[in-house]
């Protein structure tokens, strides 16, 4: 049991959550390392024997000790920052797990991503492969490379996280991809070892993605014909998890549909990052104040949506769970806001459960999109991030950012 009420507390994971409120104060998120290796192993069982690599997504949750953890368990990364790259390179000797996306990345980025010895780079434009040549070139440096090919499907999910229509800035049209792999498998520098597709985000049906991977595999059957083999076939990340009353596919079953569609001379790479870490973190917050404003009625919370983004950016629906037991109250319904000062800082509609000042509550499914997508607006220092570890311990992993933190970069500069 993920959650559950032991009397009157939630636990998760087996661990208080009010002990951990006490602790290391509010607002916190909290992980569970369980959770994590037990969505990870599910990839890695899901593929057995066959030849594959699993690149965690980093933008879903870049704290260097889940990183650590994972990449102890045998993963691969998918990184799109120079920042990304940094961030693996703290526990990762090698680079060779590396594979590098993102649809604009700069000449120094490039750079030191080709001098670190990443294990592929995406091409996302032509403008991109031109830029990238001429820097393997100038550092004399081979360098593997896919092509991110844009296969024109929609995935049938939130706008803003769909990636793979003609209309989104991703990847390379797919009716344009040959060419590209011409001047690759021509140039000296640039050597082509897969193609690369990632349609979107929180997809919770796997339809669309054997539509788009059935694609990328019918354009490497095509280039091999042209005698340009190629060895991976990268079906990106995507796959949902159940936030409110979605039902996306197992893992088991995202990754037997993949393999299904792909042909087993060639390794498949997948980059899932929601899939691994979202369902293993929770945001504690307090309630500050509650208020009735005649029309509605608001719990206001000491987390705000420059903690936890999703609510406000994509109407994201986060349940919220109350960390003392309390019974469903029909007729209240009061929206969980945080301070900041914008009508669109809010983090959950029509709760119905009694609150007061000072309660705790618990804000679900956030291990994914929360923490990192997080920000100062406001000024309001970031929250810690607290790992509930295999022995049930609970550990500090980010430490609480401080105002002090905060401003420093701003101070060092201040002049007269
Ligand atoms: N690979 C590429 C190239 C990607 O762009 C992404 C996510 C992934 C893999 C990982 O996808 P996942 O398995 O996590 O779905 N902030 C949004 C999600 C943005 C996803 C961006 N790309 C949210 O909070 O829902």
């Amino acid at each position: 049991m993920t959650f559950e009420y032991k009397g009157e507390n939630l636990y998760f994971d087996g661990f208080n959550l009010s002990k951990i409120a006490d602790d290391f104060g509010t607002p916190c998120y909290v992980y569970s390392r369980n959770l994590i290796e037990s969505n990870f192993k599910e990839y890695q069982a899901a593929f057995g024997e066959r030849e594959h690599l699993i690149c965690y997504a980093v933008k879903a949750n870049s704290n260097l000790s889940i990183l650590k953890n994972l990449k102890a368990l045998g993963a691969g990364f998918d990184i799109v920052s120079d920042g990304e790259l940094e961030r693996v390179k703290c526990v990762e000797n090698s680079c060779a797990n590396i594979v590098y996306s993102g649809v604009g990345k700069t000449e120094a980025e490039i750079e030191n991503a080709i001098k670190s010895g990443v294990g592929c780079i995406n091409l996302e434009s032509l403008d991109e492969l031109k830029m990238i040549l001429a820097i393997a070139k100038q550092l004399g440096i081979v360098l593997p490379v896919s092509v991110r090919v844009n296969p024109n499907v929609n995935p049938n999910t939130h706008p803003y996280i769909s990636t793979g229509l003609k209309e989104n800035k991703f990847g390379v049209p797919i009716e344009d991809a040959r060419e590209l792999y011409e001047l690759v498998s021509n140039s000296e520098w640039l050597v082509p070892i897969g193609i690369a597709c990632h349609i979107g985000s929180q997809l919770t049906d796997s339809n669309p993605v054997i539509e788009a991977v059935r694609e990328v595999v019918h354009l490497a059957e095509e280039l091999k014909r042209i005698g340009i083999p190629l060895k991976d076939i990268d079906v990106g990340g995507g796959l949902g998890i159940k936030y409110d009353n979605e039902g996306p596919p197992s893992i088991r079953q995202w990754v037997s549909d993949i393999k299904s569609c792909v042909p087993s001379s060639f390794r498949i790479k997948i980059e899932p990052g929601r899939s691994i870490v979202g369902s293993a973190g929770v945001l504690l917050t307090k309630i500050i104040a509650y208020k009735d404003n005649g029309k509605r009625k608001f719990a206001i919370s000491d987390a705000a949506m420059n903690d936890l983004l999703r609510p406000a950016l994509y109407n994201a629906y986060h349940q919220v769970l109350p960390c003392i037991k309390q019974e469903k109250r029909r007729g209240l319904s009061f929206d969980l806001v945080g301070p900041i000062c914008e009508t669109g800082d809010w983090l959950a509609k029509r709760q119905n459960f009694s609150v007061s000042q000072g309660d705790l509550l618990a804000i679900k499914d956030v291990g994914a999109y929360g923490f990192c997508m997080a920000s100062n607006y406001n000024s309001r220092p970031r929250p810690p991030e607290v790992l509930i570890e295999k022995d049930g311990t609970a550990r500090l992993i980010r430490t609480r950012e401080s105002v002090a933190d905060m401003l420093v970069m701003e101070t060092k500069c201040l002049k007269g």
